[in-house]
């Protein structure tokens, strides 16, 4: 078999069995919150504004688009993760269904996106906790701060996250549970104290920007290109696909956990974007890097701005907790491969894969100190894009070669969803901005060489 098509066998993904399976204790609510507690962070607390300037008061509908493509994604995950319960996500999946050119090509691109989602979610952080640090007249110097030249609170969140994660810190149930509750009440609040002032006025023109992606010196308007941005509030549902060991009843409680929490999600958001649109002209909140702070704020409301910023700072930092947990894993999957050297995923003696951890909290943290936000999310999209659609492409060949196999989880009408999530996902790509899919290509660029200098050779498949 050419090295560019050999497969893993798919037993060799089966998770383990006796003393190393998981124990089954997580029953949908829990499911639901791993995912909500995951997906919910600088997506909907700061991009809402970013997107807001791209496509007006029809942001909304960008929501719609790319919550319907991400709700189609999730179910080729939850398909595949009960199949393959193991480290590695969409890398995995690739590698036991499209061969291992195709998951070195996703693994490569995963590791992109994990480190930007931390410098993402870093800067977005940087934008509530300066909002904070101004209000408390702290001094300190406007160059360090969000605006400035260096972003230094996005710099110390993510090496901050990074400490943690070497002293052995796991987020438990219990203060995922609690983050979410505090996330979700913020957002309550935010429709709560919004909702009295709303105009519809601020409504029209609806879409000053049209329906599709249309480049404006370099950057993508109207109602894809902000979707491709916006994108990036959806995901982080991996978190509850990589819990299908653990799910009581995976069949059903996977599907209302994924499915229900995109659901809710994209619920969540339209009805956020709709309040701060109503309360507040998109061309002035789009402009902040604290936008649902920034509307309480004109509305003659700095407590309760206090109160939403007190919350995202509290909370935005498990996301980013959770992005570089999964960059570990991809990490300890493609090395134990043999696709990348075997010491960059070695766990100290707390099981920590240091060398990894602290390799991605230094890039997130020097990225995040100087790109902008919506920079880093849209690269993000474009390598989250490419496993997305190399997930739902391996749910369809695997039900093909592998028809009878018995799956915990199906994914409902496969032959609609997933060449639909496909093309979703196409649709999204082809409308980030030419730049970064630039970018994107001349990462791959850089790993198919790394590929054929060490990952051909050195796979445990070539030797076997
Ligand atoms: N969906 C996550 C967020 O919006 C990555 O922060």
């Amino acid at each position: 078999m050419s090295f560019l098509t050999r497969t893993k066998p798919l037993e060799a993904a089966a998770p383990a069995d006796g003393a190393h399976r998981l124990r089954a204790t997580l029953g949908w609510p829990h499911l639901i919150a791993l995912g909500v507690g995951a997906i919910i962070g600088t997506g909907i607390y700061t991009l809402t504004g970013v997107a807001a300037g791209l496509a007006g008061p029809a942001v909304i509908l960008s929501f719609l688009a790319a919550g319907i493509v991400c709700a189609g994604a999730a179910l080729c995950y939850a398909e595949m993760a009960s199949l393959t319960p193991q480290a590695g996500s969409a890398y995995t999946y690739s590698y036991v269904t499209l061969g291992e050119a195709v998951a070195w090509f996703i693994g490569w691109s995963l590791i992109l996106e994990y480190t930007l989602v931390c410098s993402a979610v870093s800067v977005g952080w940087s934008g509530y906790a300066s909002g904070l640090i101004r209000d408390a007249g702290l001094g300190i110097p406007e160059a360090f701060l969000d605006k400035g030249i260096v972003d230094v609170p996005a710099i110390f969140i993510a090496l901050a996250v990074t400490g943690l994660l070497l002293v052995g810190t796991r987020e438990s149930a219990t203060v995922n549970f609690v983050l979410v509750c505090v996330k979700l009440a913020a957002l309550a609040a935010f429709v709560a104290f919004t909702l009295p002032y709303f105009d519809p006025t601020h409504f029209q023109p609806f879409a000053p920007f049209g329906y599709g992606a249309t480049d404006i010196d370099g950057k993508k308007f109207g109602v894809m290109g902000a979707a491709a941005i916006i994108f990036f509030a959806f995901y982080g549902f991996d978190a509850i696909s990589t819990a299908a060991e653990e799910a009581k009843n995976p069949k059903r409680d996977l599907t209302i956990g994924i499915v229900g929490s995109m659901a809710l999600c994209t619920l969540i958001y339209m009805v956020i974007a709709a309040c701060a649109l109503g309360a507040n002209p998109y061309g002035e909140f789009s402009k902040s890097n604290e936008p649902l702070a920034h509307v309480l704020r004109q509305l003659g409301q700095p407590q309760a701005a206090g109160v939403i910023a007190g919350a995202a700072v509290l909370a935005m930092p498990t996301v980013i907790m959770v992005f570089m947990f999964g960059q570990s894993r991809v990490f300890f999957a493609m090395a134990r491969d043999g696709l990348l050297p075997r010491g960059l995923a070695a766990v100290n003696r707390r099981g920590v894969p240091a060398a990894v951890t602290v390799l991605t909290g230094v890039i997130a943290a020097i990225i995040a100190g100087l790109m902008p936000l919506d920079e880093i999310a849209s690269l993000a999209n474009a390598g989250t894009l490419a496993a997305f659609m190399a997930t739902a492409v391996a749910v369809l060949v695997l039900r093909r070669r592998m028809p009878g196999l018995e799956r915990p989880f199906v994914t409902p009408l496969v032959w609609l969803i997933a060449p639909a999530t496909v093309a979703g996902c196409l649709w999204l790509f082809t409308s980030l901005q030419v730049k970064t899919i630039i970018f994107f290509f001349a990462w791959n660029a850089v790993g198919v060489v790394a590929y054929l200098l060490y990952g051909r050779t050195k796979s445990r498949l070539a030797a076997a």
